[in-house]
């Protein structure tokens, strides 16, 4: 019988000041945005990298917003073409909401413009399309939020 080999993908939180991190994240967003987005601050918030093996295939990032009081706002989520569709935005989010969480920030907000496959992650992640009262992409943005306030009673 043919043996099914499932890929393993681990999510590991990084410091994005280190300079070898920085380059890898660097080299991600250019693998995954080409030059349709501006090069976050990767020396600001927090960051995390999704490997396949030894293998960086996938970033993410959170840094505070903005625009929305007490909020983080998850600024970038890329994960290179041969590893789509191994939920790998979603898991990302999971670990970055629960950062979010810890650092007592009320919301996590963000946007997708002509982006089904991520808008749909956010769907599945439990955020809510919402207008902000300073719309701050483009005409067809979507804005996406989640309250992630843990109730203590
Ligand atoms: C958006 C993105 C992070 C989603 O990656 P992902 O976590 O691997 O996506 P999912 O696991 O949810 O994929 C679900 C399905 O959509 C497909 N899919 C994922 N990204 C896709 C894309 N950009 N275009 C077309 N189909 C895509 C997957 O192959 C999968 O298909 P399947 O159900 O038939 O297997 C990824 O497409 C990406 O890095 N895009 C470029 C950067 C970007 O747009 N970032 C988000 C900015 S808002």
């Amino acid at each position: 019988m043919p043996q099914i080999v499932i890929p393993r993908y681990r999510i590991r939180a990084v410091d994005a000041r280190d300079d070898e991190t920085a380059d890898i994240l660097i080299e991600l967003h250019r693998l995954t945005f080409f030059s349709g987005a501006s090069v976050p601050p990767f020396d600001c918030g927090h960051w995390w990298l999704a490997y396949r093996g030894e293998t960086p295939v996938a970033f993410a990032g959170v840094v505070p917003s903005t625009h929305v009081r007490n909020a983080g706002y998850f600024c970038r989520v890329g994960v290179l073409q041969p590893h789509w569709g191994h939920r790998l935005q979603l898991r990302l989010m999971r670990a970055m909401e629960a950062r979010a969480r810890w650092n007592g920030w009320s919301r996590v907000v963000s946007d997708t413009t002509a982006n089904v496959p991520s808008a749909n992650n956010f769907i599945r992640a439990g955020y809510r399309m919402f207008r902000p009262s300073l719309p701050w992409a483009f005409p067809d943005t979507l804005y996406w939020q989640k309250n992630i306030l843990v109730s203590r009673f």
